[in-house]
């Protein structure tokens, strides 16, 4: 098989990338480790910024999203029994944020390129690159892979490498040509869907002494909460009944609110990271979303920063195939990484604020309280929360 970009993976990053470039008239390939149903079911994120609904709409894969979106204009902090309203409205005008589950997103894409002939691999076996390097005589990046048992290979002009943090792009690299920038957290995220209305109109993130508490939603009639964990916090020793107690009195307050209780029909532990590579290029390998970094979910920016860089990934290879020219491919990590560490600086101090590092700190207590008032007494502070998690303008 031969194309112009062949692609690894068909999460946010892989799709957007393929989905941009059809409409420029470049032809890519998808190659994918997993089936369509198991992307479409994987649990993942559920908020969406501003830029990455306007793109979506803008590209034409926007109608369920605009039928079925449920747009914010705040979120609510809550700490000390009391809750303070961020107003976007007011804070970060004409912006807002959007609860669309990811595999929403990926089915709306998985549709779009379907029903324009898009090629994509799944249950793509022993995928590996190679050919990919900095030479110009290394002509013919290939991606080796099996399909149905069959060997095959997939030559291309260039490969995004947009296959996650596990993925086998970012290893291919020779070890030495990447630097690596990690921060890991000492704790976790115990995420739940339970078959219940949110118990709130708006995010609800909660600063306990217990630890960290987030009430979220996928729809009017099901509710995603979140209690931070221990990092390796085995499921098992979960059971409904613990968790909803553990909300309950994570997200108490003096205002007469009440978390309203439903059948929880998923729940898992995330670990919580932060990483980047730099440079997010090598040779006519680029990598994209999840493969080249991770953000703590505090926040929610990892689909959005994922959909941020295949949009500057598509743009420099547009300008290449529409006029030779390879400076905006040459600039590609650059341009991407300016962002990925402005939203790492975001993901990092959201987490810092909300989370108990460690239980009996009290300078760190104290801290966070004070990060807190601040943040909700003080217009500028609000708004430097605002911007941010609408999402910084695209460059
Ligand atoms: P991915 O979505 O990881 O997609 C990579 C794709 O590559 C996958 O389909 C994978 O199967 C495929 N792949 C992997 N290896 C190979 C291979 N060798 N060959 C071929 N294909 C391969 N973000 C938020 O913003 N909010 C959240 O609430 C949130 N919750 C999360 C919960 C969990 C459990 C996890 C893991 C992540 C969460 N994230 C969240 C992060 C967000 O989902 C990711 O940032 C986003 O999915 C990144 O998109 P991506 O396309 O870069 O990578
Ligand atoms: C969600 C996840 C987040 O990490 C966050 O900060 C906000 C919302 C969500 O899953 O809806």
């Amino acid at each position: 098989m031969r194309t112009q970009v062949g692609i690894v993976g068909a999460g946010p990053a892989g799709l957007v990338l393929s989905h941009l470039l059809h409409l420029q008239g470049i032809e890519s390939v998808v190659i994918e480790s997993r089936s369509r149903q198991y992307c479409e079911e994987r649990v993942r994120a559920g908020l969406l910024e501003q830029g990455t609904v306007d793109l979506l709409i803008e590209t034409g894969v926007g109608e369920r999203l605009k039928r079925e979106g449920l747009l914010h204009h705040g979120i609510k902090l809550r700490f000390g029994r009391r809750t303070h309203r961020i107003d976007f409205k007011d804070l970060a005008p004409g912006r807002g944020v959007t609860i669309y589950p990811q595999q929403k997103v990926l089915g709306d894409l998985f549709d779009a390129r379907l029903a324009t002939k898009g090629r994509i691999v799944f249950e793509a076996e022993g995928v590996t690159l190679r050919d990919f390097d900095r030479s110009e005589s290394s002509a013919r990046p290939t991606i080796e892979f099996r399909e149905n048992g069959k060997p095959s290979e997939l030559i291309a002009d260039y490969i995004a490498g947009c296959d996650g943090f596990h993925g086998v792009c970012r290893p291919s690299i020779p070890h030495g040509a990447l630097t690596v920038f990690e921060r890991i957290y000492p704790f976790g995220w115990l995420g739940i869907l339970a078959q219940a209305p949110p118990s709130s109109d708006e995010l609800i993130y909660a600063y306990h002494e217990r630890g960290f508490a987030l009430l979220t939603m996928r729809s009017p009639q099901i509710s995603r909460l979140y209690l931070q964990c221990k990092p390796d916090e085995d499921i098992n020793d979960w059971p409904d009944e613990r968790i909803w107690n553990e909300l309950h009195r994570r997200l108490e307050s003096d205002e007469g609110w009440t978390l309203t209780e439903g059948p929880i029909f998923q729940k898992g532990v995330t670990g919580m990271r932060s990483f980047v590579v730099e440079p997010m290029q090598f040779g006519k390998l680029f990598l994209a979303g999840d493969a080249a970094h991770i953000v703590p979910p505090t926040g929610a920016k990892g689909l959005n920063l994922a959909v941020a860089d295949v949009r500057i990934l598509a743009r420099a290879l547009t300008e290449f195939y529409r006029s030779g020219r390879r400076d905006l491919l040459a600039q590609y990590s650059t341009t991407c990484l300016r962002r990925v560490w402005q939203v790492q600086r975001f993901s990092w101090w959201m987490t810092a604020m909300l989370h108990i590092f460690d239980g009996d700190n009290p300078f760190d207590r104290r801290r966070q309280t004070a990060e807190l008032d601040y943040v909700t007494t003080s217009r500028a502070a609000a708004q430097t929360l605002a911007e941010n998690y609408v999402g910084l303008p695209m460059s």
